[in-house]
């Protein structure tokens, strides 16, 4: 596997690449990896000859207070968990490198981002599209995969792509979840070992809700209220949103189409989130 932490050394690789005529997808990260990225990098080996996966804790979509500083980075084992999945090429970029002295560009999705973590965490939703346009630049990928617990930058990102006429493939990846349903998550590593049990109701109100909806129950508001009892129930948690929307558009949703349980807790210290669609797959 390459490593490449130098913006023209990876800009030579992808053009030879491109010389041997060969596809290349992307899957960018923040590192500390587990199954749950994994997964992604084999998924994405299923779209393209060579995988490329970034790893860069990206400073814009973090707001003040947050995690940024204390985000949990293990690169050595990062490394070697992306060459045993089939990863062609490492990116690891700087920040100064990603945002040169003085920049003032951003890209923004406008719409989309505007309910669940994009009224919640002010200005996120505009790094993440920023950097992620930028990579989407540099490694000029023909495919770019994007685990689905991260539902809303799943379509925010699928829609700056469309928007910006870029010709990307962006794909979604299903949700890794430990055997107790706990979604992976790289901040699943804050939690004690009883915060890591109370984590648990996030899980259990996405699948009571899923229950209610198999039943019959199409009401959005009675489905927000099921999803709800369990967390509501834990000492340990505090709800920041639970909301059932429109799957496609986040809009108000309706019953005849499918809609998505969205959800962000904080349990102990961090913010987890999780989601769940009812009437339909979404996988790319
Ligand atoms: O999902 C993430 O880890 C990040 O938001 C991403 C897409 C790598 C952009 O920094």
């Amino acid at each position: 596997m390459h490593v490449f932490r130098d913006i023209e050394e990876l800009r030579d690789w992808r053009r030879s690449a491109a010389l041997a005529g060969r596809t290349v997808a992307l899957v960018p990260t923040m590192g500390y990896l587990h199954e749950g990225h994994l997964s992604l990098c084999r998924i994405a080996a299923t779209h393209a000859d060579c995988v490329v996966a970034s790893i860069f804790v990206n400073p814009t979509q973090f707001g003040p207070g947050e995690d940024l500083d204390s985000y949990p980075r293990d690169e050595g084992s990062d490394l070697v968990k992306l060459a045993e999945n089939g990863v062609h090429c490492a990116f690891l970029p700087t920040a100064d490198m990603m945002y040169p002295t003085g920049y003032e560009t951003f890209v923004e999705v406008q719409g989309l981002t505007a309910p669940l973590c994009g009224a919640s965490r002010p200005g996120h939703f505009r790094g993440v599209t920023t950097v992620v346009c930028k990579l989407f630049h540099l490694v000029e990928p023909q495919v770019a995969v994007f685990g689905l617990k991260d539902y809303q930058q799943f379509l925010v990102i699928r829609k700056m792509a469309g928007d910006l006429l870029m010709d990307i493939r962006v794909v979604g990846g299903p949700i890794v979840r430990a055997p107790d349903g706990l979604a992976l998550s790289s901040r699943n590593a804050y939690l004690s070992h009883r915060g890591r049990k109370a984590a648990t109701v996030l899980y259990r109100g996405l699948a009571a809700a899923r229950e209610a909806y198999r039943g019959g129950e199409r009401d959005p508001g009675a489905l927000r209220a099921v999803a709800l009892e369990p967390i509501l129930a834990e000492p340990l948690a505090r709800v920041d949103y639970v909301e059932v929307l429109d799957a496609e558009t986040l809009a108000e949703p309706s019953a005849e189409r499918p809609m998505v349980v969205a959800m962000a807790v904080f349990v102990e210290k961090p913010r987890l989130i999780d989601n769940m669609v009812l009437g339909a797959a979404l996988a790319e």
